[in-house]
């Protein structure tokens, strides 16, 4: 039997495929390399010594995905494939509606089709908007801001739906908070295409010299420092929690949406104060005025996970910048180099 993994060759996919392999899982990757490369497959097989099988396929392709299916004995699906850009979002909308909301309809009517019914999603913290007050809990109200919240927040709405229509399903929803951090080996982790727009990847970018300085997002919230508070997480941590998601799947009944964070809030200036003891780097920063749609603070209640899953995050921000840096001072121009 085979995991299908979607999106397997992205910084999140790549971490768990790891993580995976370590218990011998027979994967199969499938990604349509829209946000990443297959070096990352060689990286996989240096860390673990062992191989996956990569198919390139787009989720929004029905024939591609039924293929897969007809030709393995699937008996479960991690589905991280999408498009994952806030900002993007509001320009390009319907490529962020067709990927992420018409391309998973499509992989679950293929899953349907060949009675695989169990399901690992990457949900976000996002779904909670702008008005719940953290620690934020999975039975808060959800709502989105913008198109790439929608789509998330829509997917979740669909797998409530498909949950109760038929008693088979079992799906675990892993609403992510701040995923940062990297392999503890150097070889993979998060490259961005174009400049960044989430805080890690901006920062350990200044600290390597690629760009200039670092622009902090307001200075004036109710936080210990004015400057936003977010629940950071190792991806390692993040990806033991899909091993354990996907051990205790038959232990979940419908589709149970699920924090994975570490229950802790760090603000911008403690990013960077711990990037620039850990890297020895200066990192130039000023204060501009607060980034549209941001709040001032978002951590995790991790209670469901913990008791659920039998999951806790266990590296701290020591551990997260230190491997941040790793990763991106041995690979200044992410998978290119
Ligand atoms: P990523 O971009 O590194 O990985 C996504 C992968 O999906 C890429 O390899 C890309 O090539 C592939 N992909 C995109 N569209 C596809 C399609 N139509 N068919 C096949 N493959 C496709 O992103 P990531 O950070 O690893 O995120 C993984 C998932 O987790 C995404 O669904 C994202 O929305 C979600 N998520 C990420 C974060 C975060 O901060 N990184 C936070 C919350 C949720
Ligand atoms: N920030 C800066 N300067 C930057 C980038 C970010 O000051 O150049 C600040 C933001 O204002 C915020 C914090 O750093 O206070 C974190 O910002 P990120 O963009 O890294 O992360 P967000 O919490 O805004 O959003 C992330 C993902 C979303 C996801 C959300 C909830 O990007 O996709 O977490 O999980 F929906």
């Amino acid at each position: 039997m085979s995991l299908l993994i979607t999106g397997g060759t992205g910084y999140i996919g790549s971490h768990t495929v790891v993580e995976l392999l370590k218990l011998d899982q027979d994967i199969i990757i499938a990604d349509n390399l829209s946000n990443s490369s297959t070096v990352v497959l060689d990286r996989i097989k240096e860390i673990t010594d062992k191989s996956v099988t990569f198919i390139k396929a787009d989720i929004c392709d029905f024939a591609s995905l039924d293929a897969i299916f007809e030709q393995n004995d699937i008996e479960a699906v991690i589905h991280f494939a999408g498009l994952k850009a806030v900002g993007e979002s509001n320009q390009i909308p319907l490529n962020y509606y067709q990927n992420n909301v018409a391309g998973s309809v499509t992989l679950f009517q293929v899953m349907a089709k060949h009675n695989v019914k169990k399901l690992v999603f990457s949900s976000s913290a996002t779904v909670y908007g702008e008005n719940n007050v953290s620690p934020l809990d999975e039975s808060m109200p959800t709502s989105a801001i913008n198109p790439y919240g929608q789509t998330k927040l829509m997917v979740e709405n669909i797998l409530f739906d498909l949950a109760k229509s038929d008693s088979e399903w079992s799906i675990a929803c892993l609403r992510y908070f701040n995923p940062i951090g990297a392999h503890d080996s150097g070889l993979i982790g998060e490259h961005p295409n174009g400049i960044p727009n989430n805080l890690l990847p901006y920062v350990a970018q200044v600290a390597v010299g690629r760009l200039a300085q670092l622009q902090v997002f307001g200075d004036d919230y109710d936080t210990v420092d004015g400057t936003g508070v977010r629940d950071y997480i190792h991806v390692v941590d993040l990806a033991l929690g899909h091993v354990k998601a996907l051990q205790k799947l038959d232990d979940i009944e419908g589709c149970q949406p699920i924090n994975i964070g570490t229950g802790n809030g760090t603000s911008v200036l403690e990013i960077v104060n711990t990037f620039k003891d850990i890297s020895g780097k200066d990192i130039p920063y000023t204060i501009v005025p607060r980034r549209a749609g941001d709040i001032a603070t978002v951590y995790a209640d991790a209670s469901v996970a913990n008791n659920l899953l039998d999951w806790k995050a266990t590296r701290d921000l020591t551990e997260m910048i230190t491997d941040t840096w790793r990763w991106q001072s041995k690979n200044p121009n992410g998978f290119e180099s």
